[in-house]
């Protein structure tokens, strides 16, 4: 491989190194577990990239294991969960994890040391995308630990318990996602910006591709599942049907619509050039307000969203502001494009208008009840 390749680029560890420079007191710990995270990623790219080849296809058990969420659980889904735990415990940067595919908060083995970080993942999402080679990724979320969890000796340290983890978005020391596509990438922020990587396969090196990506705040592309319009709220349905009115509606201009479902696809290609994400509470299940997970999908995603110059909100209000209350907890997610996102927050505080009535546009409309 010619080396002129990449004498521009900097890799990923590199990056990590000139961030904390500007940090001096920072004790490296933090660059260390994301290199370990990079390293979780890379080995969940290799097993996705041989498919059906590795042995790691279909339902992790026959008869069908059921995650917390209620959801069948599919190999890759369990091997992506253990990779991401046994290359980030080991290192002493952690006091706890949480994860999509695991009930309770993952205890750090006693024979390791603990560390200040908790970190938080959905290991592979859209892994029903999976069995029909789709782009799918994993998305992960650092916070810190609270003090008390390290301070007593390892022996007589008490649990990582659920309420460790139930801080709001905004208090995230970084975020990012991998995306398992026609190319592996690692889209990250720490605070300053977000940052994609391409890895280079020959290398094994995340290379700095895509510095401070920025979300276009306009945007013509729109991406929800429409099977479930029926079950959307008045603002949600406004939303979409103004936009399926194209130019002679009340936008004046036509919208295109995407839907992967896998969020962090959608994700990237809202990152790289603007659109808007929504998977709004509806009433399709009473128990569920929302599809997507707020610790490990939506304030992740948020803060990416969020640190490009776009928005993330629960339709509402900002989603980083959400206390949590419990560990896999549910919750409406609309991102993307500043100006398209706060429109809708906006028909939240708006009683349902004319448009909805007028009968012109009412016979244009799909979504209509
Ligand atoms: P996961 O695979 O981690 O369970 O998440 C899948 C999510 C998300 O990626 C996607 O946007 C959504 O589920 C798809 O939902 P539908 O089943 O409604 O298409
Ligand atoms: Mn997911
Ligand atoms: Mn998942």
């Amino acid at each position: 491989m010619p080396l002129t390749r990449h004498s521009h680029r900097s890799t990923l560890t590199q990056f990590l190194i000139e961030e904390r420079r500007r940090y001096p007191s920072a004790s490296g710990d933090f660059n260390a577990l994301i290199l370990d995270v990079a390293i979780a990623c890379k080995a969940i790219a290799r097993a996705v990239a041989f498919g059906e080849l590795g042995g790691v296809m279909g339902n992790h058990a026959e008869g069908a294991s059921i995650n917390v969420q209620g959801e069948t659980q599919k190999k890759l889904d369990v091997l992506s969960n253990e990779v991401f735990i046994r290359r980030t415990e080991w290192a002493g940067n952690l006091a706890g994890m949480a994860s999509e595919e695991m009930d309770l908060p993952y205890q750090i083995d006693g024979q390791y040391p603990r560390g200040k970080y908790l970190l938080i993942f959905d290991p592979l999402d859209g892994s029903s995308n999976i069995d029909v080679n789709m782009t799918v990724g994993s998305i992960f979320s650092v916070l810190r630990s609270p003090k008390d969890l390290d301070e007593a000796p390892r022996d007589q340290q008490r649990d990582v318990t659920e309420s460790d983890f139930l801080q709001p978005g905004s208090e995230q020391v970084a975020a990012g996602y991998a995306l398992y596509g026609p190319t592996t990438m690692l889209v990250l922020t720490v605070g300053t910006g977000v940052h994609g990587f391409t890895l280079d396969p020959t290398l094994g090196e995340f290379m700095l591709t895509h510095p401070k990506m920025q979300v276009p705040a306009d945007t013509q592309e729109f991406a929800i599942n429409a099977s479930n319009a029926r079950f959307w709220e008045a603002p949600v349905k406004r939303y979409v049907d103004e936009c399926l009115a194209g130019k002679p509606g009340p936008r004046a201009k036509d919208f295109n619509m995407r839907w992967i479902a896998s969020m962090v696809a959608e994700a990237h290609r809202i990152l790289m050039r603007g659109g808007i994400f929504l998977y709004p509470r509806d009433t399709k299940d009473p128990i569920k307000p929302g599809r997507l997970r707020l610790l490990y999908e939506a304030n992740p995603i948020g803060m990416v969203m969020e640190q490009a110059g776009g928005r993330a909100s629960t339709g509402e209000k900002p989603m980083l502001d959400v206390q949590p209350t419990s560990l896999h907890q549910r919750i409406g997610l609309v991102f993307g494009s500043k100006n398209e996102v706060e429109r809708l927050e906006r028909y939240h505080t708006e009683p349902v208008t004319v448009e909805l009535h007028n009968p012109l546009f009412a016979e244009r409309s799909l979504f209509r009840d």
